[in-house]
């Protein structure tokens, strides 16, 4: 392979990986679309923008010195005379790196204090964020309620700036919090709380990825930001916060409440209190299931309980045995709770 198709190949496969970029659901981190996410655009941009320029000067004054200096014919095979040491040039190449990293210490650290340093207002919506192996949990601590995968936030303007305050903690082991448009990311490690906040100003999902390797399942440990106006996310609260829904039937919640899922499950208000996965409570007010890989609906559930491992392999919900009626049944009751 000649070193011309060599770089054209790396070419094209950075050109698709932008295309991909574009296209994937991820969010662009060139779009920012919140205060802490627009200043860690800037301050990349700038730095991109200095290592381009060094790039080039590099580059070009390499290619000239390539073409002009050259081996041409009828030079003589001989060494051409030496140089050695020049005070001018020595200074020049230290004193010039060494103002350029000054330059973009000073840039980044601004960003990093005013990112830190933002004072949190008291009307703040609070939300202790749990990464688990490999689903996120969302408890909302003021408005006391908990739910998962989708985290929804109200949408900050100019006129009503609303903040939302992230306590990031983990339940095993060491996570990243991801959503490129809104923030940089943040990582989540076991006995040790992080914080950070986001005042999204576009209405709209925002989907994010765990940004730490943490098992198996890392790539698709996903979690969708759903920023609402403070109409609608007040709405959406009040829903979260109220109680289970009533079962349709007493026997369907019967068969639920007597299987094994109630181990790992809560369903508010019923004897189901396990921690270790999503709370169901308010399960069909959510779009998704397994880390938002599949949508929600009572065929995919019902897909799920019966083998949570073809659906999304490797993750932990293990396969419960439980007769076609059973699983009827409890489906029937879990599509109830809105
Ligand atoms: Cu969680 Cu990677």
């Amino acid at each position: 392979m000649t070193q011309s198709y060599r770089l054209f190949v790396c070419f094209l496969s950075f050109a698709g990986l932008a295309g991909a970029q574009s296209k994937h659901a991820i969010g662009n981190i060139f779009k920012p679309l919140a205060t802490p996410a627009e200043l860690v655009a800037d301050v990349s941009l700038l730095t991109l923008v200095i290592c381009g320029a060094v790039f080039l000067i590099v580059a070009s004054l390499l290619a000239y010195a390539v073409i002009r200096f050259g081996y041409r014919e009828g030079d003589s095979r001989s060494e051409p005379p030496q140089v050695y040491g020049s005070n001018q040039v020595e200074i020049a190449w230290t004193v010039i790196p060494i103002l350029i990293v000054f330059a973009l210490t000073m840039a980044t650290a601004r960003v990093t204090s005013a990112i830190q340093d933002q004072r949190i207002p008291n009307d703040a919506v609070n939300v202790t964020v749990i990464a688990h192996q490999w689903w996120w949990e969302f408890r909302y601590t003021d408005l006391k309620f908990v739910t998962a995968e989708e985290l929804h936030v109200p949408l900050s303007t100019m006129a009503q700036p609303k903040l939302t305050f992230l306590t990031l903690k983990s339940a095993d082991v060491a996570h990243g919090f991801w959503v490129p448009q809104l923030a940089g990311k943040t990582d989540v490690i076991p006995n040790r709380t992080n914080h950070m906040w986001i005042d999204p100003k576009e209405l709209g999902i925002f989907l994010g990825n765990c940004s730490e390797y943490c098992g198996t399942q890392h790539a698709k440990m996903e979690l969708r930001v759903v920023v609402e106006t403070p109409e609608d996310f007040a709405r959406w609260a009040a829903a979260q916060q109220a109680k289970a829904a009533a079962p349709e039937s007493a026997e369907n919640q019967r068969a639920f409440l007597s299987s094994p899922c109630i181990a790992c499950h809560a369903v508010s208000g019923t004897r189901a209190l396990g921690r270790m996965g999503p709370d169901l409570t308010h399960l069909m007010s959510r779009q998704t299931i397994a880390a938002t890989e599949v949508p929600l609906n009572a065929a995919t559930l019902r897909d799920w309980i019966a083998d949570p491992q073809r659906l999304k392999p490797g993750n932990k919900m293990p396969t419960i045995k439980l007769s076609g009626a059973q699983r009827d049944q409890i489906v029937a009751y879990l599509t109830t709770l809105h």
